[in-house]
């Protein structure tokens, strides 16, 4: 600490002395970067709740690919964090990415996903009218879209 002090701008480098419970207050801060050093290094996932777009190009394995980003994006009805909001792909490949989602969720949830015990239900009803709304009034939908209130259901939905 010392050593870092006689080397860097007090400006440009500062050393604090903290426990686990004192980091949300610091990295409220607005540092450029943070070196963080524990007993155990577990590696970490910083997730930015932002938007989290896919993109598939021309050269793709649209099998591997399709099976990622379904998984991704239909774990959990669609609510973590990490889900994909939405893909971009190349013209070309289009049509048969949209064919191998089909036949992805298909393979995943049977045809009814509403039966199947992996596909999940929107945690609320908050949850459950806003994603309703953003169905609606967005896109065309090519498979799914079904909801039902009741159950907090939302069918799986691919829009293009
Ligand atoms: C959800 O929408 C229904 C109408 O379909 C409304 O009665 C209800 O108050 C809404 N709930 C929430 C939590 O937004």
């Amino acid at each position: 600490m010392l050593i870092l002090s006689l080397v860097f701008l007090k400006e440009c480098f500062h050393v604090v002395l903290a426990g686990i419970s004192d980091l949300p207050e610091i990295v409220e801060l607005k540092f450029d970067h943070v070196f963080f050093t524990a007993r155990t290094l577990t590696p970490v996932t910083l997730i930015l709740g932002g938007k989290n777009p896919c993109y598939v190009d021309q050269h793709c394995d649209i099998a591997t690919t399709v099976q990622r980003i379904a998984w991704a994006r239909f774990h959990n009805a669609g609510q973590s964090i990490m889900a994909p909001s939405y893909i971009l792909c190349h013209t070309d490949v289009k049509a048969r990415l949209v064919q191998a989602l089909k036949c992805c969720l298909m393979q995943f949830y049977g045809p009814d996903p509403r039966e199947s015990r992996s596909f999940g239900r929107m945690v609320n009803l908050e949850f459950f009218n806003r994603t309703r709304e953003l169905l609606w009034r967005s896109g065309k939908v090519v498979v799914g879209g079904q909801v039902t209130e009741a159950e907090k259901y939302i069918g799986k939905n691919l829009h293009h």
